[in-house]
């Protein structure tokens, strides 16, 4: 199977990856809750990949990098307990329903008021709306670094400018690229990142986390068992115990902690620029095909590897079957939980058929995929 729905999830992992979780699978006990081998190896492992986490994003303290078991937890914890009845919050229409499902539910329960950037045809934004939309009950901007439908990405540093000369947080969604493009917490004004490890970090699914810069109370999303402080009625005040209750993945943190070590020795930066290279390979490709529509900015090549398209007036589940059935080559389409996104580039009902690409891929599959759409689309023709 060619796979191309890394921004589901990448399926290929670094071996180092699945060698870590194996080892930890018959050597991890419960990290602070013991002072025995199997507990203090755990705990030292989970210490290790918070450090190793900070200093991969930037975030200053090694403390406040909280493990969670996705972006969608990381962000759920944010968003429900960063603010109070009257904040109001800026957001964007490329944001994925990780970002828009918990800000519909702050709004409806916690009294916050919302505002999202408009997005265009491509999928972009004009920077100029975020300080347009302030107001002075606005307590935060929220955005995602790349959608997730287009891989188009938003410029983090100017929004953490805009958001820091206004004195807001900024909460980020990096689910679309941590692990592949350049985050710096410190030099992008990003009080809160969320991440995902499963995605381009190529760890395992269940693990992923979020990290605070500088003094950011955020409320206890979930209390419970912390393994300190047991007498006391609440969770404990101290990042990161405040945030994390219950038993860590610590399989899965081991997994994370390799898969960082991987991309280190690589090298970051060498990655982004193969899946960028085989991004736009892939874009040149079926831009040439006869009723292909692709969607999003490619004026740039400081984008997330992902090309979404469709071809003709053929459905986007129906084409991604075919890619899948015929070709063996693995996509998504649909709506990407991504719903202002598609309303912004009118594929509400067509949805999208979304290629992404990573580490892993060859020229040879973006080929191959070429030659698939290609053939589709000479099939579909109306
Ligand atoms: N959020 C993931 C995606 O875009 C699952 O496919």
């Amino acid at each position: 199977m060619i796979y191309l729905d890394n921004a589901a999830t990448t399926m290929h992992k670094p071996q180092a990856v699945i060698d870590a979780v194996a080892a930890a699978m018959s050597t991890f006990g419960n990290a602070s809750r013991g002072a025995h081998e199997g507990a203090l190896t755990t705990s030292r492992v989970i210490y290790r990949t918070r450090a190793k986490l900070a200093a991969f994003f930037g975030c200053p303290k090694s403390e406040q990098v909280i493990f969670t078991c996705n972006a969608t937890e990381a962000l759920n914890i944010a968003l429900t307990g960063l603010f109070h009845a009257g904040d109001h919050v800026i957001s964007t229409e490329l944001e994925h329903n990780s970002v828009l499902r918990p800000l519909y539910r702050i709004r409806e329960e916690q009294g916050v008021s919302l505002d999202f950037v408009p997005a265009d045809k491509k999928g972009c934004v004009d920077y100029a709306d975020f300080e347009r939309l302030i107001r002075p009950e606005t307590r935060a901007i929220v955005c995602t670094h790349a959608s997730n439908l287009t891989g188009n990405r938003l410029d983090i540093g100017r929004i953490g400018k805009i958001a820091e000369a206004h004195g807001l947080l900024f909460v980020v969604d990096a689910s679309q690229t941590a692990g592949a493009a350049r985050i710096d917490m410190e030099e992008m004004k990003i009080s809160v990142l969320c991440f995902t490890g499963h995605k381009s970090m190529m760890g395992p699914q269940g693990t992923g986390g979020l990290c605070i810069r500088g003094d950011v109370p955020i409320r206890s999303f979930k209390v419970g068992g912390s393994g300190v402080q047991s007498f006391l009625t609440v969770q404990p005040p101290e990042y990161p115990t405040h945030l994390e209750a219950g038993t860590l993945n610590g399989h899965g943190i081991a997994g994370l902690s390799a898969a960082v070590d991987f991309i280190q020795s690589v090298g970051r930066d060498t990655i982004e620029k193969k899946e960028t290279a085989l991004m736009m390979r892939f874009y040149r490709g079926v831009s040439e095909v006869p009723g292909v529509t692709v969607y999003g900015d490619f004026s740039t090549e400081d984008r997330s590897p992902i090309v979404s398209l469709n071809m003709w007036d053929l459905d986007s589940a129906m084409a991604a079957d075919e890619l899948a059935q015929t070709y063996g080559i693995a996509t998504r389409a649909g709506a990407h939980c991504a719903p202002l996104m598609h309303r912004a580039l009118g594929t509400e009902e067509q949805g999208a058929v979304r290629f992404s690409f990573n580490w892993f891929n060859t020229e040879e599959e973006v080929d191959e995929a070429v030659s698939a759409v290609r053939e589709i689309a000479e099939w579909a023709r109306p």
